[in-house]
């Protein structure tokens, strides 16, 4: 057991930790720094939390422990880079469903029922905001990992009159609040499970209305939905760390869905409102294609490389799923003792994570200042002798810039097209994430490379080398 000032100073010390740990994930060089700081802070918060006054079953609870960390160390091995997004979405639903048990916990616990009595009504109202915001969390996340894994029709599930209906449900869940707050004893309990059900239903219907091309922002989204559910926890066991690392998660989930908003040059108010900016009605293969596909074999694009002397890579999903970042490592290097440029031009939202091209760049040990974002590269393209686009379909699909029917029109896209010449590598013309036909595929300085992104770069390499 330790004393409640030396928890308070262990919290203290925790939320600095993860403040710490935020600051240092906003660059590489310091992300693995940042994990660091999370990891110790969450540690000294357990502990601080597990051996605290009054807490008992210390048994049950390290067991628990024990199971999920096994579960945790499990899942977290097995899972691919590119199935990341659905286990984010998966693990938000957790802590969802933990606000909505912590609520009814709390609720029945007979201690908060001896409160004076204005204490007691906030309680109360702590109680039914945060099992609000977790019924939400729980059903909504589990949608989008249901979106993401392809188990959910990714098309928005639109109905007229929709808004309408969310915003009598939310009235509805204000009058059951009303009458909870002001129920006897525990008889209010039926009016948090009718709530249970009506948030349920509403984060069910927010998640099906948002359609493919909006799904990253929604990740966010509910990773900042997760992080007040945390906080909502927080306020209802009077845990000043959990309703502080809530509120951290909660305000930078809200950034980042901001960031993306902007990078994918859609209203935030209108996304997580869901079903805007989606697919029009003609599904977006409604624009012709011009101009005729043209392809090449590995043997003639080494033979460009051989030729450039400025080079472009713009990785996509693509890449993560065929794991191309290694050989591709390979061929930068080649390149680059030949005594070319060599740059990587990342967009905000390419992969199906925040993030995810560069993690696997670094991963592949690909030296951090040839990585360049989308706005610091888009200008020198039409002084770059070759793009190689790998595995990347919507994030250069120039339908963003010029075709007003396009799903993914106003979204800010690299302009590989730009370029001298364009290599496109992918398996077939099949359509990305968006499900968009890509006019950059038609243009006449592009040529397609078909097949997988690192048996492609691996056959390159080989010439190269020869
Ligand atoms: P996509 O537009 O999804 O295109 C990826 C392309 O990779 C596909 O067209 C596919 O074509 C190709 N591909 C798949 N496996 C391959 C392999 N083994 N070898 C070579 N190519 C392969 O990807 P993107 O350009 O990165 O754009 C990302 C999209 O995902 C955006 O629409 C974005 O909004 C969305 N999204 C992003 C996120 C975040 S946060 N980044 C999260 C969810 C969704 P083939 O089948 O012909 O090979």
């Amino acid at each position: 057991m330790i004393v409640k000032e030396i928890q308070t100073a262990a919290y203290l010390f925790a939320s600095i930790l993860f403040i710490l740990s935020l600051g240092s994930l906003s660059s590489q060089e310091s992300a693995k720094r940042g994990v660091f700081y999370g990891i110790v802070g969450m540690l000294i918060a357990i502990l601080a939390t597990v051996m605290g006054q009054g807490v008992q079953g210390h048994a049950y609870i390290i067991s628990a422990i024990a199971v999920a960390s096994v579960i945790g160390v499990l899942l977290a091995r097995r899972v691919e880079m590119t199935s990341m997004p659905q286990l984010v979405a998966i693990l938000h639903s957790f802590v969802g469903l933990a606000a909505v048990l912590v609520g009814y916990g709390s609720y029945l616990d007979p201690k908060t029922h001896l409160l004076e009595s204005t204490e007691h009504s906030i309680h109360l109202v702590e109680v039914f905001i945060g099992v609000f915001i977790g019924a939400i969390t729980f059903t909504g996340s589990i949608i989008a990992w249901g979106k993401l894994e392809g188990k959910v029709r990714s098309k928005p599930l639109l109905y007229p009159g929709r808004h309408l209906v969310n915003i009598v449900l939310l009235l509805v869940c204000i009058v059951l609040g009303v009458m909870f707050t002001g129920a006897e004893g525990t008889t209010g309990m039926v009016y948090l499970y009718i709530m249970t059900a009506i948030a349920s239903f509403i984060g069910v219907m927010l998640v099906m209305a948002i359609g493919g091309a909006d799904m990253p922002v929604v990740v966010s989204m509910l990773n900042s939905y997760s992080g007040w559910a945390a906080s909502a926890a927080g306020f209802m066991l009077g845990n000043d760390l959990l309703i502080v690392t809530g509120a951290l998660v909660g305000s930078s989930g809200a950034i980042l869905s901001i960031i993306m908003c902007e990078a994918m040059n859609r209203s935030f108010f209108a996304v997580i409102f869901g079903g805007f900016g989606n697919a029009p009605a003609s599904g977006g293969a409604a624009a012709a294609m011009e101009g005729e596909v043209t392809s090449v074999n590995h043997q003639e694009v080494a033979q460009l490389l051989k030729e450039a002397k400025s080079l472009v890579i713009v990785p996509g999903y693509g890449m993560a799923v065929a794991k191309a970042q290694y050989p591709i490592y390979d061929l930068v290097q080649t390149l680059r003792k030949a005594g070319k440029q060599v740059r990587f031009a990342i967009h905000p939202v390419a992969g199906r994570l925040p993030g995810h091209m560069n993690v696997l760049l670094a991963e592949a040990n690909v030296p951090y200042d040839i990585v360049l974002e989308m706005d610091e590269i888009n200008e020198d393209l039409p002084n770059t002798d070759v793009v190689m686009v790998i595995g990347a379909n919507d994030v250069v699909n120039p339908g963003a810039q010029d075709d007003p029917s396009s799903p993914i029109y106003g979204m800010p896209v690299i302009e590989a097209w730009k370029a001298e010449k364009v290599i496109v590598m992918k398996r077939s013309m099949s359509v990305g994430y968006a499900g968009v036909e890509n006019p950059l595929f038609y243009k006449s300085n592009a040529d397609m490379l078909y097949g997988d992104a690192k048996d492609s770069v691996e056959k390159i390499l080989g010439y190269l080398k020869a």
